[in-house]
């Protein structure tokens, strides 16, 4: 039977939050309604992204004073400027005369104003209104001095900008927590985006959440990972936090969910050999490889350009930290890098979505390249590439995951429209996808 823990694991040095919690959950029912209805994307609308902090861009995009990064969420547009005072600001990408949309380009950078395509009216990169025609034909008065961009709270955090609807949000740190802890030992303020990848799926945005919240679906959709990627209940810590956030944390090891675990496979003996750990001093207790990954790249990394590993706890020399922080931005922290999701609904159709994959590198010294799952790239940020799911076809010796986490995502958007499904029957290592629908339940039903 499961190994859960009741409390945080005490075991081990890396990073960890006391508020963590083994999963637990009331048991609303996850009704196919939630993945396909207008009437619940609505809801989720007006109740929930009105209420949370949303990821709008990298602060790399924002060098300069002047520079801008314009996000779309469903009808709503936030402009995101950086100021002379280094801060950036947000803003509702509305002109104040009549309304009309200022910024129609996703990115770019202005001396100091943002002037409306339709009358032409200056606003200033702070937000005030510089210049307008005519500004002595206003009865009411000149609108200069008197009128500003409407703001919404932005704050940054890991490199990342992130903005919320909601006048009142929570600081945003309190709103993470304790997701930038978990994280601390990784630099990601100076780790680059080298993958900016947006692909339009037709699923619902829930998908990444439920999906990424447990790894009962790796022998399924994933059976390359089994000789290196330990998802099997025993050896995984799941953990919930108060903040509606989880981690789930995978060891790198061949997977305890077979007899011959201990057997040493190729993709796992490649992995040694390239931190020139021999894999045949380990036939027979595969699994014990791990430490001495740990220990080869403790020793190694150095002399190998890979300085963050200075930084890093054992674990996080070999292990997957998953990170899903509610509602729609996963952060997956692997010794290489950090894969980052970000799914969002779509405009028009619940039925579809927008999913965001960024690959986030350090710095490895003397390389100029780093290996990410579209091949090698260079070490600087990428130019946003789009695609319709199907047409980016990863190529990786571990297999195009990514592919297949959407495949099953348009598949299960089939199912959970039919009136075959009324509710998941989930397994308990499943309980955190429970949680995320009843954490969302609870800003719809006014709880949060
Ligand atoms: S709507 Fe912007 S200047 Fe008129
Ligand atoms: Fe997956």
């Amino acid at each position: 039977m499961a190994t859960y823990l009741a409390v945080p694991p005490t075991e081990g040095t890396f990073p960890r939050d006391e508020s963590a919690e083994f999963p637990r959950a009331r048991g609303d029912a996850i009704t196919g309604d939630r993945y396909c209805s207008k009437e619940f994307a609505e809801r989720e609308w007006q109740k929930m992204w009105t209420r949370v902090w949303h990821v709008g861009a990298r602060e790399s995009q924002l060098e300069e004073a002047g520079d801008f990064v314009v996000h779309n969420f469903l009808h709503e547009s936030v402009v995101m400027i950086r100021q002379k005072d280094g801060g950036v600001r947000a803003f509702y990408n509305v002109c104040r005369h009549r309304g009309n949309r200022l910024v129609m380009s996703e990115e770019g950078g202005v001396d100091q104003h943002l002037t409306c395509p339709y009358h032409g009216w200056k606003w200033n990169i702070d937000g005030a209104l510089d210049w307008v025609q005519d500004p002595e034909d206003f009865p009411q008065g000149n609108p200069c001095g008197k009128l500003r961009m409407k703001e919404v709270p932005c704050e940054t955090w890991g490199g990342f900008v992130f903005y919320s609807f909601d006048p009142n949000a929570v600081p945003l740190m309190e709103y993470l927590d304790p997701i930038p802890k978990l994280l601390a030992n990784r630099d990601l303020k100076n780790w680059k985006r080298v993958v900016w990848l947006t692909v339009r799926v037709n699923t619902n945005w829930k998908f990444a959440s439920d999906n990424f919240n447990e790894s009962y679906h790796l022998p399924a959709v994933h059976p390359q990972f089994e000789p290196m990627i330990d998802d099997h209940y025993s050896t995984t810590i799941f953990e919930m936090y108060p903040s509606g956030h989880n981690r789930m944390i995978e060891k790198l090891q061949p997977s305890s969910r077979y007899q011959n675990m201990n057997e040493m496979k190729p993709l796992w003996a490649d992995v040694l050999k390239e931190w020139d750990v021999d894999p045949a001093a380990y036939e027979g207790r595969a699994q014990e490889a791990r430490i001495a990954l740990q220990q080869a790249r403790r020793k190694l990394g150095p002399e190998r350009g890979w300085n963050h590993f200075a930084g890093f706890s054992d674990e996080e020399l070999t292990d997957q930290f998953h990170h899903t922080c509610f509602p729609n931005f996963t952060i997956t922290g692997t010794p290489e890098g950090l894969h980052v999701f970000r799914t969002e609904p779509d405009l028009d159709d619940p039925n579809w979505s927008t999913f965001d994959y960024w690959y986030l590198s350090p710095e490895i010294e003397g390389q100029a390249e780093v290996p990410t799952l579209y091949g090698m790239r260079p070490w600087v940020e990428a130019q946003h590439e789009t695609a319709l799911f199907g047409l980016a076809e990863a190529k990786i010796a571990q297999g195009d995951f990514l592919s297949q986490d959407l495949a099953v995502a348009v598949s299960q958007q089939l199912g959970l429209r039919s009136k075959g499904h009324d509710d998941a029957y989930l397994a308990e290592q499943e309980t955190r996808i429970r949680r995320f629908h009843e954490v969302i339940n609870d800003y719809l039903e006014d709880r949060r």
